[in-house]
């Protein structure tokens, strides 16, 4: 057997805190810092401590090149070899090691810049629920969330006095200032209405749907309402349709260039909003949204020009921004609302629309809908664009 080194990895010095009964004893708090490393490698879910050792050889066996396992033994502490394998942060190029190698190679062949891999893979949710997690922050203190967290950041950075900032005039009011008033995160569906086909093609051609493909030598772009870096548009549209007319219920990726509906899954009708639900970790709020809209890049298309580039994640990142809007702005002509968040069970979203994270990778989930009428969750409405009162309730 041959081994190398797995492709990304980070090892972060971290400390934590563990119960001493011995310092409680002496009259401290009992409380004492552990400081140990923490290997996150972009190709592997579990996070591992290692020993001082672990991260010297680590740091010593090469990465591209592979290195025959018995010249390693020759060189090395046959038990720290053997852990680090175990581990998956070596890897072998024989068959026993084959799925942590397969996991590796897809790492490598992405192109990923080591550190956006390991901070995108490790900063993933599973079976998050929000909602609970904000009762027991609630529960460990009852001071307000202002006295708890002190004033936030100035609303603006004042660079000068007031007198002499140069005064500039506002644009007059024409239908995109109309549009733009109308745009308020929705917080508030409405079950009871079903969103029209209609409604659904309009929404998803204005925000994901391609006007026009351009076949250069070797590469098809497609051109779409959004900026996209390098014009790649890596991120796939992947909906959950709840409640909408002439639709089942049920998994869809949509074809920007075909302006179709790949079905991959149904899902009935009475789990449908459960599934929401977990998808956008506790967010009862979006879990009626009638298509709720995962966001999904795939990495491979931006770093093929973007190699190991310090930009390329940021780039997908801000892509997906951008057809968000696209989609509030395209619901919001129609009468309908939007929603994005990033507070997302991304590995439960991959197992439910067969996701590979570093391929594929969940960036955020949206949706859209028609709102209720009655405020249950806060909205931010104070030009009272759509809601009399403000969307205070
Ligand atoms: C990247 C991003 C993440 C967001 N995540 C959440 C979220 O997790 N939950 C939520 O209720 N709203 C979320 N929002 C919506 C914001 O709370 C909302 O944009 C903000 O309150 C301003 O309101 P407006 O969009 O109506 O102007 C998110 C918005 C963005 C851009």
């Amino acid at each position: 057997m041959q081994v190398r080194r797995c492709a990304a990895v980070v090892v972060e010095p971290r400390e934590r805190l563990a119960f001493d009964l011995a310092r409680l004893l002496q009259g401290g708090t009992g409380l004492d810092g552990v400081r140990e490393w923490v290997a996150l490698a972009a190709h592997l879910d579990d996070e591992f401590v290692l020993d001082a050792a672990e991260v010297a050889l680590l740091g010593e066996v090469p990465v591209e090149q592979w290195t025959p396992f018995d010249e390693l033994v020759a060189r090395h502490d046959r038990g720290l070899i053997d852990g680090l394998l175990a581990k998956g942060l070596l890897v072998g190029d024989d068959e026993a090691h084959g799925d942590v190698r397969r996991r590796d190679d897809d790492v490598r062949a992405s192109h990923w810049r080591g550190i956006a891999a390991t901070t995108h893979r490790h900063t993933r949710w599973g079976d998050v629920d929000t909602l609970e997690a904000e009762r027991r922050f609630g529960r460990e203190t009852d001071r307000p969330f202002l006295q708890r967290l002190g004033p936030p950041e100035s609303l603006v950075r004042e660079r000068v006095e007031a007198a002499d900032r140069i005064a500039l005039e506002r644009p007059g009011d024409t239908p995109l200032e109309a549009l733009i008033r109308q745009r308020v995160t929705c917080r508030n569906y409405d079950r009871s209405r079903p969103l029209s086909r209609a409604d659904l093609e309009a929404t998803l051609f204005r925000a994901f749907g391609a006007r026009a493909v351009s076949e250069q030598p070797g590469i098809a772009v497609m051109k779409r309402a959004v900026p996209s870096a390098g014009g790649l548009h890596p991120t796939e549209a992947y909906l959950l349709v709840q409640n909408v007319d002439g639709v089942a219920p049920g998994l869809y990726h949509y074809h920007p260039v075909d302006h179709a509906l790949e079905p991959l899954g149904a899902v009935p009708a009475d789990e449908t909003a459960s599934l929401a639900l977990r998808l956008v970790a506790g967010q009862r709020h979006f879990m009626d949204a009638h298509v709720v809209v995962v966001l999904a890049s795939r990495f491979r298309r931006t770093f093929w020009k973007y190699r190991n580039h310090a930009k390329a994640w940021r780039a997908v990142i801000l892509d997906a921004g951008h057809l968000s809007q696209a989609m509030y702005l395209a619901a919001a002509e129609r009468g309908l609302a939007a929603f994005i968040t990033a507070a997302v069970n991304e590995r439960d979203i991959e197992a439910t629309f067969g996701l590979d994270p570093m391929l594929e990778g969940v960036v955020a989930v949206c949706g859209f809908g028609w709102r209720g009428e009655m405020v249950t969750e806060v909205e931010f409405d104070p030009l009272c664009s759509v809601w009399p009162h403000g969307g205070t309730g």
